[in-house]
């Protein structure tokens, strides 16, 4: 089922995710909507609060259902490792049509469960370390732009409220 998909300012965004606790089979059904919904909105990455529900859960799919196994479902995930750099454009469909460079560590160690409620651990580097990284702010109630300059956000803060102004927001 499609869901929809929230924008700023959704006070959902910037809340604290609580953590999953049931591995049920609500639990499988929202996460094929969570997939359904963001194919549907082009996106390679959705957490759970962009669709309205503050809970510690986000997928990805770089590859845009071309390979299975880029599914990535991370339950609870946190970050354990992160080495380097990087400093690439970032979108979210939270925000959308708002792109902006955004510093992020280059490689990044996951650990996090899956839908039977396991631990596992997972690397990333480059575009999947800042797919995790993006996703799990969002866990966090963290939209990209707050991991930019006082000066971009400003830029950013303006253009959103021009955009809902003339009611294309
Ligand atoms: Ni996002």
């Amino acid at each position: 089922m499609l869901r929809e998909i929230v924008k700023y300012p959704d006070p959902v965004l910037e809340q604290m995710g609580e953590p999953v606790t049931e591995f049920n089979d609500e639990l499988r059904a929202l996460v094929d909507d969570m997939f359904e919904s963001m194919y549907a909105a082009k996106g390679i990455g959705l957490a759970a609060p962009q669709i309205g529900l503050s809970k510690r859960l986000t997928v990805i799919d770089l590859s845009f259902k071309e390979k299975p196994e880029d599914k990535i479902v991370l339950i609870n995930p946190e970050i354990v490792f992160r080495a380097g750099k990087q400093h690439e454009e970032e979108g979210c469909l939270s925000l959308p049509d708002i792109r902006e460079k955004v510093t992020r560590a280059a490689k990044v160690k996951v650990k996090a469960q899956d839908l039977e409620g396991k631990w596992f651990e997972i690397e990333g580097e480059e575009l999947l370390a800042r797919a995790f990284q993006h996703e799990i702010d969002h866990l966090d109630g963290i939209l990209f732009f707050r991991r930019v300059s006082a000066l971009k956000r400003d830029l950013i803060l303006r253009k959103i409220r021009k955009l809902q102004r003339a009611g294309e927001w």
